[in-house]
């Protein structure tokens, strides 16, 4: 009995509201799990049969120019121009260039990660990667404070600074935005036509107040890459969440990768309720029609690979 949730104005996921946590059974944090550094291996070389996080992750300044039209990923009839701003920032060389990481941790929404004491754990990573400008500061404990990259889904304006509609919201966004110091912050520009205007304002505020971030734009065959990597592989996602997408990427440069905070269901593995998101009242509620994510088939593939070793999954309290 699947339930569509949408989570994002543009982007819905299913949930899976039946008892499907405890399907998912997986040890605690503590109990034995190690690393096959082999998969691995085998892992990010089938990857990079389909895209090469490299290159993907960003556009470069060198291949475009302004003017330029861009036909959107998902809606084909659609265009944008490339404005002058988005030119001036677009990375002139690969952020990941040559960049290699002993550890990484991906840190998806799921508020399975509330009283989880991850927080040191999480920050103890080389490489941290976030979704969608997630709070830290308050939730420190629990999710740490260390980002190396963070994405933002152009949505995420709308949902949590209420489209920069006065002062105060343009005002938290600008905050958030200092609080990166230096980190990656990866914006899907090309996606879809909605995020156009969103996209545009972010630019602006990143240039008019010298923010102290790498932007990266991800490339317009990513979604299709990483969605051909996954279907060949017989995961039948219909468009890959933005989790599944850093860990795709994170094969590249991370030798190990540890996941926390995905956890698309709203029980734990004792029964008890988890928000959808650990830091707001977004519910498992709602619906739609459209349901480009399928998040508890994604969760079915990376316990899968969890238990051959290729990644782990943190879904309770860290030791
Ligand atoms: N996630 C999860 N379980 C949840 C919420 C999120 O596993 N209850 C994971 C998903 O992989 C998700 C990521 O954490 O992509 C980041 O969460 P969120 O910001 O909610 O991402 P989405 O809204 O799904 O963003 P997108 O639509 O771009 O995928």
């Amino acid at each position: 009995r699947a339930e569509v949730v949408i989570n994002d104005s543009s982007s819905p996921a299913v949930v899976d509201r039946s008892n499907e946590s405890i399907k998912h059974n997986i040890k605690p944090a503590s109990s034995k799990w190690s690393h096959n550094q082999t998969l691995s291996l085998k892992i990010r070389k089938q990857i990079l049969k389909f895209l090469d996080a490299e290159k993907d992750i960003s556009v470069l300044k060198g291949t475009l120019k302004p003017g330029d039209v861009i036909h959107y990923v998902f809606d084909r009839d659609s265009t944008m121009n490339v404005s002058q701003n988005l030119y001036e920032l677009l990375p002139r060389t690969s952020p990941l260039k040559g960049k290699q990481f002993p550890t990484c941790a991906i840190v998806g929404n799921s508020g399975v990660l509330l009283h989880s004491s991850c927080g040191p754990e999480i920050d103890a990573h080389s490489f941290v990667i976030r979704c969608n400008l997630a709070p830290v500061q308050e939730y420190s404990q629990d999710v740490g404070m260390k980002t190396d990259l963070v994405t933002m889904n152009p949505s995420v304006i709308q949902r949590a600074f209420e489209d920069l509609v006065n002062e105060t919201w343009r005002e938290k966004l600008l905050q958030r935005l200092h609080s990166l110091n230096g980190s990656i912050l990866w914006i899907p520009a090309f996606m879809a036509k909605g995020g156009k205007e969103r996209v545009e304002w972010v630019n602006e505020l990143i240039l008019k107040h010298h923010i102290n971030v790498r932007t990266a734009y991800p490339s317009l065959r990513l979604l299709h890459a990483v969605r051909g990597y996954w279907l060949t592989n017989k995961v039948h996602i219909k468009r890959p969440t933005t989790g599944l997408l850093m860990y795709t990427l994170a094969t590249r440069f991370c030798n190990r990768i540890y996941l926390y905070g995905f956890w698309p269901f709203p029980l734990d593995q004792n029964q008890n309720p988890v928000k959808y998101h650990y830091y707001d009242s977004l519910k498992y509620g709602y619906t739609s029609q459209a349901s480009p994510h399928t998040m508890p088939l994604e969760f079915k593939a990376l316990k899968t690979l969890h238990q051959q070793g290729a990644l782990k999954l943190t879904v309770g309290e860290c030791d």
